[in-house]
């Protein structure tokens, strides 16, 4: 038993726990923990839980009449679901049987179905079983705990103005702190177990306070008793930056506003129900939602401190289903009633409207599905009343896509490049909240899914840790280990020998061959896939070009240069298994490739305007623009109207008459979004626009869906899923109005992790308080990490075994500040002469390396 007596008055916690929470036993340890190490601090706990999951569902279908079972099967089924949580909890199973026995007396009664008053006595019971399971759960495991019915301390506030059904179902409760209650609760155990959901009127009826309300009766119950803070357990581990279900890459969100919860609850995040922030707002109660299975994770705090951290976007969330009605008439104009007369119809039609913008020939306003029956019966007379007032267009499959987080309005100009993503997309209605707290878009449904992924990889924060809002992302936290436990690097395995090829050198890049098969071996197996290319610009290594022809892909290049060193590299390479996919190259360059016979991808209609009759009656590649950009750098995104490449899909028309003109066959289309995307999602989208383009062109019997596959920074990162990936291109090729092939050209996947950078260490330094290791080449051999603040792993091969003792900056030799290949990180005393290895520089290292200070880059080597 514990130290903390009845009768003396500490500080209140209150947990709530879910119904899932409390319906799995491997959890009632972690509570028991939980509760313990608070009541070790000093705090009574007040544990408030909701039903088991599933019994409150079950218990109001007997409240409708079509759902309603017979009452002792439904009996039955409740006690069973007790029973066997009993069991595995080793308690008695007779503890509930009084609990239960009133719930058949009640079930049975002869009431009105349709009386709130007895839905709610039903209603309630699922946490009036489990508050009596928990409290004798916790007693077997050693802890002073009771039970307090909550009825006897929270009051529901008559209000005349809401109907009988609301009173009882979804009551209405203030609190505040109340001395005589927290001396009441003083004498009690030290962890007193309540049931959620359930308050008394008045009259000392049972009433309910809505879906959701065990959240509310703890934040009205912290207010009662004066509590500081109350953490609510769920199955969850707090909101995050977007749907974690959609979006593997949500962030979680560490620090959040009341406002921003609200928003975020509002519109659907599971964690929290928005009911609970009111008496925790006005009361400047901490809430802190944490996962019961997983204490381990941080959670998110909501508090009023969060407003310090100023204005950001936080999360992008959206909301389907949204009906979306346009209202025009250039005669409303000034024109006084007009709205009252619009708006008579809504109210007579029972719609609640929910956003409304206007204009002086249109109003559009939504009508959101939560508050609404939206069925065609009801919009086809919605639409002959308003028909009456001027010209109406209802859109019914409407998606709402928010940007949610305090002060909006001051980070608009921020938020620019973000909003591209809208371009080619139909926005129907933009408002901003005159809370200031979010930028809603009304789009089409089907284009949603995709806007929210867009906006959160540009908006929101990459990256991991060291930040006090965002946290982790869902995937970090829930992969399961077994799919990302990095496998050794090829390069551990082949310590020995790399640090014997480097004797006698200062600097060299080593190409695994080995590893450059395996990644073909693996685009390979994609049977969606009818075509790899290799995008050569990534490493044009003669060997490297020879062992991915060797393993069965063609070759991308955008140069004829590069088209000529393939060709003068691979023996029996055939000029037309090579695609020409070049940007801004003159005329000549053109003629060459005809000359060499390769395909070729234009992108400009220019090409087409100016050189047309160059082309006439060959078949061509066309690159179009989808719209927007994905990677994972802003200049590595090779869409949308700030990137200088690609065909905007509104160009199509003319593109189709300027080759019809010149006897030019349109055969492929191209895109290519930018590079190092991570997601399988990106090449979906991208086969979706150009099927599309497709149909609008008639011949076209290739699509390419570029490169760009990702390869994760760190080795712990999650890789691109291939089968997602093949899996979702199967799928949506089924849907295409033609048989196509579908062809990809990645580059850095097939050589990224196959290269590393050894260097030499030179010297070492200590300035202030910045340790350097200077190594024998720079950004003159790797300008990533200048270019675009890449981060590439670096190791001290010499001492591999060796622990970090400090942070070092790894500087090269140029002349230039930026000069810096890794900042900040934890390496062993570096010695001169040791080898330092910068991983997964296969991918845009020597390709991209300059005689800058007229110092030669890294040589490079191979092993096979
Ligand atoms: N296709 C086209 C038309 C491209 O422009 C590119 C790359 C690729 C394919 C191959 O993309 P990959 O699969 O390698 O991501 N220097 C930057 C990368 C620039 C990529 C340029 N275009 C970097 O080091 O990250």
């Amino acid at each position: 038993m514990t130290s903390i007596q009845p009768g003396t008055s500490d500080a209140f916690l209150i947990c709530k726990f879910g119904g899932s929470s409390v319906a799995n036993p491997d959890n009632w340890s972690r509570i028991a923990d939980h509760v313990s190490d608070r009541m070790a601090s000093g705090q009574r706990v007040v544990i408030i839980v909701s039903a088991l999951k599933g019994i409150t569902d079950l218990l109001e279908a007997q409240t409708r009449v079509e759902t309603r079972q017979p009452a002792d099967a439904v009996c039955n089924e409740v006690r069973q679901r007790h029973h066997a949580l009993l069991e595995k909890l080793g308690l008695a199973t007779d503890l509930l049987d009084s609990e239960l026995a009133r719930l058949g007396e009640l079930l049975d009664q002869d009431a009105d179905p349709d009386d709130p008053a007895w839905q709610a006595r039903i209603v309630g019971m699922g946490e009036l079983l489990s508050s009596q399971l928990a409290t004798a759960c916790l007693q077997a495991r050693g802890i002073a705990a009771e039970r307090l019915d909550s009825r006897d301390i929270l009051t529901s506030q008559a209000n005349p103005r809401r109907s009988r059904r609301a009173e009882y179902l979804s009551a209405e409760c203030r609190t505040t702190p109340d001395p005589q209650v927290q001396r009441r609760l003083s004498d009690l155990q030290p962890v007193v177990v309540m049931p959620g959901f359930v308050a008394a009127n008045a009259a000392g009826e049972t009433v309910l306070l809505g879906r959701g309300g065990s959240d509310t009766s703890a934040t009205l119950i912290a207010a009662l008793l004066g509590a500081e803070q109350v953490h609510i357990f769920s199955d969850v581990p707090g909101l995050f930056t977007a749907d974690p279900r959609h979006i593997p890459a949500a962030r979680l969100l560490k620090l959040v506003s009341y406002r921003e919860a609200q928003e975020l609850a509002a519109m659907g995040a599971r964690a929290l129900h928005p009911r609970a922030l009111i008496p925790a707002a006005d009361n400047g109660i901490e809430l802190h939602l944490k996962q019961t299975s997983r204490p381990d994770i941080e959670g998110t705090r909501i508090t009023p401190d969060a407003r310090e951290h100023g204005a950001q976007v936080k999360a992008i969330v959206q909301r389907k289903g949204i009906t979306l009605v346009s209202l025009e008439d250039i005669g409303m104009w000034q024109q006084v009633g007009f709205l009252a007369d619009a708006f008579a119809v809504f109210r007579d039609m029972g719609l609640s409207v929910d956003q409304v913008s206007t204009s002086e020939s249109n109003v559009t306003l939504t009508l959101d599905p939560g508050a609404n029956v939206t069925d065609a019966r009801t919009l086809d007379e919605l639409e002959r009343r308003l028909s009456r007032l001027c010209r109406v267009e209802i859109l019914p499959d409407c998606a709402t896509v928010s940007l949610v987080g305090l002060g909006i309005r001051t980070i608009l100009h921020r938020l620019g490049p973000a909003l591209e993503v809208f371009e080619q997309r139909r926005i129907y209605q933009v408002s901003q909240a005159a809370n200031d707290l979010n930028l809603t878009f009304v789009v089409e449904s089907r284009h949603a899914d995709r806007l929210v992924q867009q906006l959160h990889q540009q908006v929101i924060p990459g990256g991991v840790g060291g930040d006090s809002i965002f946290g982790p992302t869902w995937e970090q936290l829930f992969r399961r280990d077994a799919e990302v436990k990095p496998a050794r690097p090829w390069w551990s395995e082949q310590r020995e020998e790399l640090l014997e090829r480097l004797s006698g050198h200062d600097s060299a890049y080593v190409y695994s061959l080995a590893c450059v098969r395996a990644a073909c071996t693996r685009l390979k197996s994609m049977q969606s896939v009818d075509r790899v290319l290799y995008s050569m610009k990534a490493n044009s290594h003669p060997d490297i070009l020879r062992t991915v022809v060797a393993s069965g892909l063609g070759i991308e290049c955008v140069s004829t240069a590069e088209a000529e060193h393939a060709l003068n590299s691979v023996d029996g390479l055939d000029p037309s298994a090579m695609l020409l996919t070049p940007n801004f190259i003159p005329r000549s360059e053109y003629r060459k490739a005809l000359e060499l016979g390769m395909r070729l991808t234009i992108d400009n209609l220019h090409i087409l305007e100016q050189w047309g009759s160059d082309f006439a009656g060959r078949e061509l590649f066309l690159r179009l623009d989808p719209g927007s950009g994905l990677g994972h750098h802003k200049l590595v995104r090779t869409a949308g109207s700030h990137s200088k490449f690609g065909i905007p899909l509104s160009e199509l028309d003319r593109v189709q008459r300027l080759a019809d003109a010149h006897d030019i066959r349109i055969v492929g289309l191209h895109a290519h979004t930018g590079s190092g995307i991570l997601h399988a999602d990106n090449w979906h989208r991208s086969l979706e626009t150009l099927g599309e383009a497709a149909r609008q062109l008639g011949e076209v019997e290739v699509i390419n869906l570029g490169g760009g596959l990702g390869v994760p920074d760190r080795s712990d990162g999650q890789p691109l899923d291939i089968t997602a990936l093949d899996g979702g291109l199967a799928r949506l090729r089924q849907q295409l109005s033609q048989p196509v092939e579908i062809w990809i050209e990645p580059g850095r996947y097939v050589v990224s992790e196959a290269g590393v950078l050894l260097a030499r260490v030179t010297q070492t330094k200590g300035k202030g308080d910045v340790r350097y290791i200077g190594v024998a080449t720079g950004m003159n051999s790797l300008i990533r990490p200048a270019l675009y603040g890449a981060w590439h792993e670096i190791v001290n091969l010499t001492r591999l075994d060796e622990a970090g003792d400090h942070v070092y900056n790894v500087v090269g030799p140029i002349c230039e500040t930026g000069d810096i290949l890794g900042l900040d990180r934890l390496l062993p005393e570096s010695r001169e002469g040791d080898v330092m290895l910068i991983a997964n520089t296969g991918a845009y290292g020597a390709a991209m390396a300059s005689r800058y200070n007229l110092r030669d880059p890294a040589r490079e080597l191979v092993i096979s």
